[in-house]
Parts: C-alpha cells; sequence; structure tokens
C-alpha cells in the first residue's frame, strides 16, 4: 500500500492573484487570505504556529516572538524586495530561512520613481486639482501653476543598488546631472555605465535640485531625513520617496514644506501607512502616493510567482534562489 504523501502547510497572508493561487493549492495545504484582511501580530502568530512556511508581504511583521510559536516554519517567503519587516536576527536564531524578490521589480519601480519625481517636480497633481476647481480661465504666461525644470537638472540619488541605478540610467535620457550616494561605491565601470558621480551625503543634499530616495530601511537610517538634512537641500529642491516611510520624519517634512523650505515631495511610503498623518494631506506642495511603485500587473504577478518559487524550493530541501543574509 503506497504511503500517501504529506503537503506541505503554507500560509498566503494576504489576497494574491485568484488563478496563482489555484495552482498552489495542487502543489501544497493552504490557508489564504482572500479577504484581505490585516493581521495583527497575535492572529498572524496563530496562523502560523502550525505551518511549514509562509508567504508574506511586508505588511506582516516577522519576529522572535511569531518565529519562536512556530516550530515547524522551515521558510518565510516575502513578496517585496524590502524585508524590514523581518527581524533577521531572530529569523537566524530561530533557523528559519527568509526570502525577498529582487530584480523582478527593478524597471517597473524604477519607472514609477521617476513618475513620482517628474509629477511632483512639474506640480502635475497640483495642477490638475487648480483646475478640477474652475481656476482655468485663459492660457496664462505665469499665473498657472509654474514648476521646476527635471531635464539639465541635478538628480541626487540616496541609495545606489539596482533600483538607483536603474533610475540613473533613465536620468540620463533627460540630460540629467546624476550624483549618489551609497554605503559603498559603485565600480569605475558600473558608475560610467549609470553616468552617476558619486558625492559624500552633505554634498548630495546641497547640490542637487531633486533627490530621490531608495535605499533600504535599516535601524540606522531611521529618520535620517530630518530638519538639518531637510535645511541643507536648496528651496528649489523637490524630495520622492519610494524607499520607506521611517527613512524621513514627516513631522519635519510637512514643516518644511509648509514653509516652503522645499519646493514640494513626493512620497509613495509612510511612516505608519496606511494611515498618511493629517499634516501631510493639508499640504498642496506634495504628492502622495499608496505605495504603488511595483503596482503593476506584470510585476505585482512577477513578485509572487518569484516568492512562491522561493517557498517551494525552500521546502523541497534547496537553496532558494533569494535567500536572504541576517
Ligand atoms: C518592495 O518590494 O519592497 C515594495 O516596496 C513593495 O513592498
Amino acid at each position: 500500500m503506497s504511503e500517501q504523501v504529506q503537503k506541505p502547510k503554507i500560509l498566503v497572508a494576504r489576497a494574491i492573484f485568484p488563478d496563482i493561487l489555484t495552482r498552489l493549492e495542487q502543489l501544497a495545504d493552504v490557508q489564504s487570505n482572500q479577504e484581505d484582511h490585516l493581521w495583527n501580530a497575535e492572529d498572524l502568530k496563530a496562523a502560523m504556529a502550525n505551518k511549514d512556511a509562509a508567504i508574506v508581504t511586508g505588511g506582516e511583521r516577522v519576529d522572535a516572538d511569531i518565529l519562536k510559536a512556530s516550530p515547524q516554519l522551515k521558510i518565510v517567503s516575502n513578496i517585496a524586495v524590502g524585508y524590514n519587516n523581518f527581524d533577521m536576527a531572530a529569523f537566524s536564531a530561530a533557523n528559519v530561512m527568509a526570502t525577498n524578490t529582487p530584480d523582478v521589480l527593478t524597471d517597473t519601480t524604477a519607472d514609477f520613481g521617476f513618475a513620482l519625481l517628474m509629477a511632483t517636480a512639474r506640480r502635475v497633481t497640483e495642477s490638475e486639482h487648480w483646475l478640477r476647481a474652475g481656476n482655468w480661465k485663459k492660457f496664462s504666461i505665469y499665473d498657472t501653476p509654474l514648476s521646476m525644470d527635471i531635464h539639465h537638472s541635478t538628480l541626487g540619488i540616496m541609495g545606489m543598488g539596482r533600483i538607483g541605478q536603474a533610475i540613473a540610467r533613465r536620468a540620463r535620457g533627460f540630460n540629467m546631472n546624476v550624483k549618489y550616494y551609497n554605503r559603498s561605491r559603485l565600480s569605475a565601470d558600473l558608475e560610467k555605465e549609470c553616468g552617476a558621480t558619486y558625492v559624500d551625503r552633505d554634498t548630495l543634499l546641497k547640490e542637487s535640485d531633486h533627490i530621490i530616495l531608495v535605499m533600504p530601511y535599516t535601524p540606522e537610517n531611521h529618520h535620517l531625513f530630518g530638519e538639518k538634512e531637510l535645511n541643507m537641500m536648496k528651496p528649489t529642491a523637490t524630495l520622492v520617496n519610494i524607499a520607506r516611510g521611517g527613512i524621513v520624519d514627516e513631522l519635519a517634512l510637512a514643516k518644511a514644506l509648509q514653509a516652503n523650505k522645499i519646493f514640494a515631495a513626493g512620497i509613495d511610503v509612510f511612516e505608519g501607512e496606511p494611515t498618511v498623518r493629517p499634516e501631510l494631506l493639508a499640504l498642496k506642495n506634495v504628492v502622495l502616493a499608496p505605495h504603488i511603485a511595483s503596482a503593476t500587473e506584470k510585476t505585482r504577478r512577477a513578485m509572487i510567482e518569484l516568492a512562491i518559487e522561493n517557498c517551494l524550493a525552500g521546502l523541497a530541501g534547496k537553496t532558494p534562489p533569494n535567500l536572504l543574509k541576517a
């Protein structure tokens, strides 16, 4: 008599495309969340407790408490490139693998970073609100929302990983002067290919017409952009954040925008998301987006497929393609 092979138990913590879920259900015993409800820590802990693997998003924090309560768990697969929602020391201590989804979202995220930069500097959403409010009475030379140029301006990229590099490549098409700051300098060949010059952080803050944040969020760069840094920027400069909300002190940013210490900001990520501070919502010179830099259907599908590939590899005793190091 042949023994029945037990399917692995997988938690898919958030709603995913139904066709992908159906395929996964053929391979695993899946607890899904197609209602897409947000988990509190206790509910997530309870759901993960009897699982061999979990597929989560950046919205689910996986820490020592959850890992300790999940003795069977082998792998947690993030549907995101950022993994600040993982306590990596706890993963190591618990001997649980952690993975993310790099590469598949690089170009889509860089496209959006550029879109947000352009919308912010060229006051696209503000102009639309102005028009919808009935303010457009005639063509006017300057009685219309005037904005800042992108072409031939200086772009400062903070964080020169894959996405930062992809943004630099796009900036070349706009004849921008690209400077970057990163923990480690790129090779001379890569700098040349990206058309980017390495500068120290203060130089980047002082000399950029537009600054875009693309670095990972770590405890070291929590509120890295505060009053002091914002004061160092040009009053005509824009700040775009597609990294993580916690990198910017949002209250300091709101004050700087209100006092016109900088020209405008474009924000896709928020410290308390999905809650957005009223101080930011009240401002005109800010473009706000609901964490959508990677949100095209093609890319979101690719992210989920890769997260599943990582998860199944780990469960099969193989090294997942995107295994994270503590
Ligand atoms: C990422 O992949 O890190 C995006 O921010 C989506 O969470």
